[in-house]
């Protein structure tokens, strides 16, 4: 599976990509606005640093301004993924935007029969949310696994983008349902590492090895 990070912060996208540990980044409106800075200067940024997929979203409703911005988007950098919604405009701009070449994650999904019709006008990812459905008290997971199976049945090559992660057990069900990648919340992201039992036992090695009074170098 592999791991985007959902987030702006350079800070940490810089470090978590030195470390060779995530494969690309998400961004929405919403992040953007948490960030305080210019749209197109942070997708910049971010693209600069991260060989893989940067997804900036679109702001128009329209067909024809969704192409504009999203065209606009893609000239940031060869890696820029666009963001356009689930509606029809969505997929007329998705199928525009495909067949011109320019990478798609159609965003906002929350139904297996939305994720069929983002393959069909030719997305390279489809982003079910899960957290928001857990959030109404369904479940996001088994959307995962409706989208993996229907994908799997007719061989369609949209790429699962698993998104509106808020857990650590999300991102470890995701892994074990197949979605293709996970975009994590930078804070989740840096939990992952965490177990006290790690913490324990390295403690222990490291009192142990210097009682030893050995060195290796
Ligand atoms: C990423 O592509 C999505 O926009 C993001 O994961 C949504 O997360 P949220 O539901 O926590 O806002």
């Amino acid at each position: 599976m592999k791991i985007f990070l959902d987030g702006s912060d350079l800070a940490k996208i810089e470090k978590f990509n030195e470390l060779g540990l995530i494969d690309g980044v998400t961004t929405n409106p919403s992040i953007i606005l948490k960030s305080g800075k210019n749209m197109m200067n942070v997708i910049s940024e971010i693209a600069n640093v991260v060989s893989g997929s940067v997804s900036a979203e679109v702001s128009a409703l329209d067909k024809e301004t969704m192409v504009e911005e999203g065209m606009r988007l893609s000239e940031i950098a060869s890696n820029v993924t666009i963001k356009l919604p689930i509606t029809w405009d969505g997929l007329g701009a998705c199928n525009i935007l495909a067949q011109k070449g320019i990478s798609v994650n159609m965003t906002l999904c929350f139904s297996a029969s939305q994720a069929i019709l983002a393959a069909k006008a030719g997305a390279d990812y489809v982003s079910p949310f899960i957290g928001r459905l857990d959030d109404l008290n369904l479940r996001g997971m088994d959307l995962i696994s409706d989208i993996k199976l229907i994908y799997s049945n007719y061989k369609y090559t949209t790429k699962i983008l698993a998104a509106s992660i808020r857990t650590m057990n999300h991102v470890k069900d995701c892994a074990c349902v197949g979605a293709d990648v996970a975009t994590i919340p930078i804070e989740i992201f840096e939990k992952l590492i965490e177990h006290p039992l790690t913490n324990s036992g390295l403690s222990q090695f490291t009192a142990d090895w210097k009682k030893t009074g050995q060195s290796i170098i």
